[in-house]
């Protein structure tokens, strides 16, 4: 088949205008050739004969006159075994062996195969000669890492197909024939372990989508009480530089309760890139021991990569997402920072002389932003089995406004906000979510009343603490005092946590429960404390046994004779239950003698 060509008109930075002969398709891939280089390139708009193609390498050298040669196929990446432990870059280049070829500055136009092409898989069949089969359908399986990987009819195979070989039991590479189908009119198709599939599309090939509603278990305190994720779900977090959005990101990786976990490294700087390459590797899976990269897979780009290949990511890691989850796998897309995304489609929609939105965004930006979102889910695929797709991205607004386009189009489409506050990471507040300003509409696995109560004291507590920066401390009631040493206590010994502590950087959702109980008891409760001198103290030392309580290991010893301390000390100081409280202690009650 004759592929079409075309011709370079023009050279606006990253964007190339291409004369065309034939016929091309939006999101098509041409390579430019540039002396004996080819640049790979998308088309991102086709005017008549005239094309505007985005160049995901430097485009230095490319001149008017030079010649393109289209493909006939979207933006795609390779899906099969050996994805797991990699780092790729947007382009699924992987990372190491192109430094390894290029050295440290990447050569332009070198693309290497993203999966091991010689590596040996051992193939268990499972499918049977006759069996009728459809895309999505597993005819075998290997193993990955701790996962069975399954070996599935391609995606973009749309028919009923007869299986009519299928290979036997043995080692096999991704190059190897393992199946054989024939479609309605007997023709033959056969089949290796691996496929393409072009990013911008979603993949589809599951029976139905569910309502995401199982958390999604962070082990962060904050997080999984007050604002949940949904497994399947999506959720953001904004903040400004230097907040903890990464590291929230990265403690969230390591803990978080799924199987798989994808990390966007779109960065803010080429260095925190280069960090996280170098530790990544290094850290180990708190629950098998084993390290982390075996379940995780990085693409990255930093902010020195042509903003192209910064587009290519997002979508090449929401893909590979999207693929293990059709494996019956909870996968987890973590996205940082999706600004720095947004602000390359800034820059190309400005090339391109489209009418600009808000702050010189595409007027599209927002329709992105969902559709991308709108590829998280949880769906039982077509055997039976549930996978999911939770997405995370961080958004960093400049000057921490989140009033601005990014933050604000990417609110209306998520599950949940997680906003990082400035005067919390200040006050090394860690993590520097906000409590009152972040939300969640999904279910959480604490009691939604004691979590409301516990809420609700946050914003007395705050409206007092705002109230005795004017009238001082001498003005505040006693009363009004204690709810704000109660807010105090609940941020301190709950909200807070310690990312660095072996036992406090990790509360299952069990022990978060458990605690919460205890923490609700003193919120819920009326002290007989005579002054304020008198109720600080007695917040003080009950703050701190609660600090020593959260680093002992659950349900040891020391656990439970910490929790006895606290307990007495509560209940030498009650007087009674607040008012506000009765309906709930009464029903949660009720509720344990069920
Ligand atoms: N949970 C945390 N515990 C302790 N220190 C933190 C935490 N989160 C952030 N930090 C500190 O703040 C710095 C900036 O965090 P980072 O995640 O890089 O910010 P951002 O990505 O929002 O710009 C970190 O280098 C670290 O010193
Ligand atoms: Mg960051």
């Amino acid at each position: 088949m004759v592929k079409n060509t075309g011709k370079v008109v023009g050279v606006n930075g990253n964007m190339v205008a291409v004369e065309i002969d034939g016929h091309v398709s939006m999101n098509e891939v041409g390579y430019i050739n540039v002396g004996d280089r080819k640049l790979k390139s998308e088309i991102i708009r086709i005017r008549g004969d005239r094309a505007e193609m985005q160049v995901f390498e430097m485009t230095r050298g490319i001149g008017i006159g030079d010649t393109v040669d289209f493909t006939d196929e979207l933006l795609a990446v390779e899906l099969g075994p050996g994805l797991l432990g990699q780092v790729f870059d947007g382009l699924q280049n992987p990372l190491p062996k192109l430094a390894a070829q290029c050295g440290f500055f990447l050569d332009r136009g070198v693309y290497l195969e993203a999966l091991d092409q010689e590596k040996t898989w051992e193939f268990t069949p499972e499918a049977n000669v006759g069996d009728r089969v459809e895309c999505g359908i597993t005819l075998g399986s290997v193993p990955e890492g701790m996962f069975r990987h399954r070996i599935m009819v391609p995606f973009n195979l749309h028919a009923t197909y007869t299986v009519k070989r299928i290979a036997e039991k043995g080692e096999y590479t991704i190059k190897d024939t393992i199946a054989e189908l024939t479609d309605e009119k007997g023709n033959s198709i056969p089949l290796t372990m691996v496929f393409q599939w072009p990013v911008k599309r979603a993949i589809t090939a599951y029976k139905e989508r569910l309502k995401p509603v199982e958390p999604m278990v962070t082990k962060i305190r904050l997080i999984d009480t007050f604002i949940p994720v949904a497994r399947g779900g999506t959720y953001c977090i904004p903040g400004p530089f230097g907040a903890g959005k990464t590291v929230l990101q990265q403690i969230t990786s390591r803990n978080a309760e799924v199987d798989i976990v994808i990390i966007a490294a779109c960065g803010e700087r080429a260095g925190e890139v280069v960090e996280t390459l170098k530790e990544f590797p290094e850290l180990l899976d708190p629950r098998t021991g084993r390290t982390l990269m075996e379940r995780t897979v990085i693409i990255c780009n930093t902010s020195s990569m042509p903003v192209a290949a910064r587009e290519a990511s997002v979508y090449t890691a929401v893909t590979i997402a999207e693929y293990y989850r059709q494996m019956g796998l909870n996968v987890l897309l973590l996205a940082d920072s999706t600004s720095r995304w947004a602000q390359a489609m800034r820059e190309m929609s400005g090339r391109l002389e489209e009418i600009p939105g808000e702050e010189a965004f595409p007027a599209y930006l927002e329709s992105v932003i969902a559709s991308f979102y709108e590829r998280a889910g949880l769906v039982r695929l077509k055997d039976g089995s549930e996978g999911s797709v939770t997405i995370g991205g961080t958004v960093s607004p400049a000057g921490g406004n989140f009033e601005e386009p990014v933050t604000q189009g990417t609110l209306k489409v998520v599950g949940a906000f997680h906003g990082l506050s400035r005067e919390r990471s200040d006050a090394r507040k860690y993590p520097a979510i906000h409590p009152l300003e972040s939300w969640s509409k999904y279910p959480g696995s604490v009691d939604k009343a004691i979590t409301e109560y516990g809420r609700a004291l946050l914003y007395r507590g705050n409206e007092v603490d705002q109230m005795m920066k004017v009238v001082g401390e001498e003005g505040t009631s006693l009363p009004d005092y204690i709810v704000f040493l109660k807010g105090d206590f609940l941020d301190s010994v709950y909200l807070q946590q310690d990312s660095f502590d072996p036992i406090d950087a990790s509360v299952s959702t069990e022990r978060q429960r458990h605690i919460y109980n205890v923490i609700f008891d003193v919120l819920s409760s009326t002290f007989s404390l005579e002054s304020k001198e008198d109720a600080r103290s007695f917040f003080n030392i009950l703050r701190q046994k609660f600090l020593d309580y959260n680093g002992t290991e659950w349900q040891s010893d020391e656990f439970f004779r910490l929790e006895k301390e606290i307990e007495e000390m509560i209940h030498q100081k009650k007087s009674g239950i607040e008012a506000n409280a009765q309906e709930i202690v009464k029903s949660s009650e009720a509720g344990d003698e069920q």
